[in-house]
């Protein structure tokens, strides 16, 4: 059985278990901001590199606020990611706006923003034409290589995932912007996600890097900005191997030199629109024991549930958990850790080695600083919990309370009778 390290030191976790009640997600700041830092200095050959850090990763404005303060600007995939951006002061270049099938307010409001904006569909912008609505000065599509790229279980391969247009598509698309008077152009794609083979994103830039000098010499339009999209992976597992940045960095300087340098192409920005390597081994959920049974197979029942923390039910993501206190006990029990949704599939862990645990224990499930809090949901009329923050100083800091059952009624609208 291996073990993993986890990214807050046990006594800090055991401070906020007695500070605040369980279950919580809690968030390390230094290792977000080391985070964007490694990816920064991975890409500083690239001129004005910027990382658009995933909103929907970890919507909290307080991180939101740190990996600002690292110079991320915000990706943002919805109507509420953008008012989350305009509330941080964000506009322009600061915000790319990379949504699909998307309502025309939420166009609107990106134009009001100035936000970059990378079109899913190549007829959004005769849609947009048609309500009377002015095109943005830069235009940027979302390329999807169908069967020319793998892509995984969580986004989907490319040739069955609603995302982006075909390459024939685009060649319409720009063509017609360039025909309209757009001037100003970026291209983007994003095909994985949790990808942690280096090489795949080097691939990715191999390919979107030559569509780019592919669109360039068919109709001669210039790139401002290559968007490679998210998706580096994290090791969840134990004996997963983090993802070697340096490489992607080294592999896409070598691509962006091959591809765009030597033809001759003014050169565009790299950009990347990552949330899970910033955020995700930074955030942990912490929970309580509840109960313990046993019939077929052996339970252990927590105070979180799938309402804290979807990836385990929803994809069957493996997230690693510790037993506070518990290391360097032999894991020599084989546990389901469950939620109490009425949902067989609310499972953080399914026949899972761990320590004995009694009633009380306190369980710390890994790495759910991305893609956790954000999923949740109220099946069952479950409230989601609060996050906590440890700063750097070594403060605590709730910037997520727990939801209450008021929080919960307040959208009912009941009658008099
Ligand atoms: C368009 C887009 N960009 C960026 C991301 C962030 O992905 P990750 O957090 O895996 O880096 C996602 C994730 O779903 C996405 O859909």
């Amino acid at each position: 059985m291996h073990n993993k390290q986890l990214t807050i030191a046990p006594a800090d976790i055991q401070r906020a278990v007695e500070q605040y009640r369980t279950p919580f997600h809690l968030y390390d700041e230094g290792t977000i901001r080391a985070a964007v830092r490694r990816l920064s200095a991975a890409f500083a050959w690239a001129p004005h590199f910027r990382n658009y850090f995933a909103v929907k990763a970890t919507p909290t404005p307080e991180i939101l606020k740190i990996v600002v303060s690292e110079g991320c600007g915000l990706d943002c995939s919805s109507f509420t990611e953008l008012v989350q951006a305009a509330r941080l002061q964000l506009r322009g270049d600061a915000i790319m706006f990379t949504s699909n099938n998307t309502p025309l307010d939420e166009y609107r409001f990106a134009l009001k923003l100035d936000a970059q904006i990378n079109f899913d569909d190549i007829g959004h912008l005769d849609w947009l034409l048609d309500q009377d609505v002015t095109l943005p000065a830069l235009v940027s599509f979302r390329y999807n290589p169908g069967a020319d790229r793998e892509g995984n279980t969580i986004i989907g391969r490319p040739a069955e995932a609603k995302f982006g247009a075909t390459r024939a598509q685009l060649h319409r698309g720009y063509a017609a912007a360039r025909d309209r008077g757009t001037k100003r152009f970026g291209l983007h794609t994003m095909i994985a996600s949790n990808e942690r083979n280096a090489d795949y994103f080097v691939t990715t830039a191999d390919m979107l890097f030559g569509l780019a000098a592919e669109l360039h010499a068919a109709l001669g339009i210039e790139f401002e900005y290559i968007n490679l999209g998210g998706g580096i992976g994290i090791p969840y597992r134990p004996e997963d191997e983090a993802v070697d940045i340096e490489r992607i960095g080294a592999g896409v300087q070598r691509a962006y030199a091959e591809h765009i340098l030597a033809r001759g192409m003014r050169p565009p920005r790299v950009v990347l629109e990552c949330g899970r390597v910033i955020t995700g081994p930074a955030g942990m959920l912490v929970t309580t024991v509840r109960h313990a049974k046993s019939t077929y197979r052996n339970y252990v029942g927590v105070d979180a549930s799938m309402a804290d923390l979807m990836r385990p039910g929803m994809y069957g993501a493996y997230h690693h958990i510790t037993v506070l206190g518990a290391t360097p006990l032999p894991s020599d029990e084989r546990y389901d850790v469950i939620g109490s949704l009425c949902e067989n599939n609310d499972k953080f862990a399914i026949d899972r080695s761990l320590p004995a645990v009694v009633a009380g224990d306190i369980m710390v499930i890994h790495d759910t600083g991305a893609h956790g809090r954000a999923m949740g949901f109220n099946y069952n009329g479950k409230l989601r919990c609060g996050e906590l923050l440890l700063r750097t100083d070594g403060s605590l800091q709730l910037i997520r309370r727990a939801e209450t059952i008021d929080d919960l009624f307040a959208t009912y609208i009941e009658s008099d009778t």
